[in-house]
């Protein structure tokens, strides 16, 4: 089994993945991996999802192999991807791999016998983000059905939007998209939604929808997949999520803020220490949820 993208990850079977990172986090299943060995294949620049893999296999007891700067590898040497891929492969029980090139984890796990899990590709899809943000909704809203959820901020190249709306759409959830127009989420997803009788509502505006949603799903705007300065420096301010604009507001009674992290200036740091922000709590879930996959993927559970 790979992790590629969510499109294709089916509900029983992120159901079962909640599950054992529930029964990871509250210490009630003993996992074992400490025969295997990960690599994990960072092309592109990486913080928590990185250290997050590295700290789930250690605490499962397994070993890792970190590769974080391309720079330090033969494709520098004008080696190909799938010989620097295929010899790793020779190496270790699974490969996690994050790239700036979209299908770049699907073609690994094409030319390789072992399991492969996306780490990020491009601007296509973050899948263990979705994992570890719908085990964020499951844990605080006690369940992920019938959420209304605001994602916020740069749907055209936000992987981890893409990654979540296709879990999210799993659940019968309500989906009010807000960015700026010309961040608006790519066509095929909104035709997918329609196809899969999603309710959906499109718009740029914060303050109308925050008193809506049970959650709300701030991204920073993605730089680096800007065609140039300009273009982003047009939109890099949009959006603002502050202490004074929540506190202003007839919030849910759970209400829920959540953010892949990094953060740039979309949620002011004097809302960190409210009870509805709950995105470093994310990246505390993110190391539970990838026990789960690890174990998962190798076979130990
Ligand atoms: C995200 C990513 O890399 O796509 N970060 C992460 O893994 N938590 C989000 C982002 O970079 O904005």
């Amino acid at each position: 089994m790979d992790i590629i993208s969510m499109r294709s990850i089916s509900k029983d079977e992120i159901t079962s993945l909640i599950d054992l990172a529930e029964k990871i986090e509250f210490r009630s299943i003993d996992i074992n991996i400490s025969d295997r060995l990960v690599a994990l294949l960072f092309f592109e620049p990486s913080t928590r999802t990185a250290f997050s893999f590295d700290t789930a296999i250690k605490r499962l007891g397994g070993k890792t192999l970190l590769m974080q700067e391309a720079k330090s590898s033969s494709v520098q040497k004008g080696e190909s991807f799938a010989d620097t891929i295929k010899t790793v492969s020779q190496y270790v029980d699974a490969i996690v791999i994050r790239s700036a090139v979209e299908g770049a984890a699907r073609y690994t796990s094409e030319i390789v016998d072992i399991p492969v899990i996306n780490a990020g590709d491009g601007a296509n899809q973050h899948p263990t983000q979705a994992l570890l943000d719908l085990y964020t909704i499951k844990k605080r809203q006690g369940t992920v059905e019938n959420r209304k959820v605001a994602i916020v901020g740069d749907l055209r190249y936000g992987r981890a939007v893409y990654s979540l709306v296709y879990g999210l759409a799993k659940f019968n959830v309500e989906l009010y998209l807000i960015s700026p127009e010309h961040l608006q989420i790519r066509p095929y997803v909104r035709d997918e939604l329609d196809a899969m009788g999603i309710t959906y509502h499109q718009g740029d505006d914060i303050s109308s929808v925050l008193e809506e949603v049970d959650i709300m799903y701030v991204t920073r705007i993605q730089r680096e997949r800007f065609a140039g300065q300009y273009e982003y420096e047009k939109v890099k301010d949009s959006y603002q999520i502050t202490r004074d604009m929540i506190e202003a507001c007839n919030l849910k009674e759970n209400f829920t803020l959540m953010h892949p992290l990094p953060r740039v200036n979309e949620i002011t740091t004097d809302v960190d220490s409210l009870p509805c922000a709950h995105y470093f709590q994310q990246a505390k879930n993110g190391v539970y949820m990838r026990q789960a996959v690890m174990a998962t993927l190798l076979g130990a559970v």
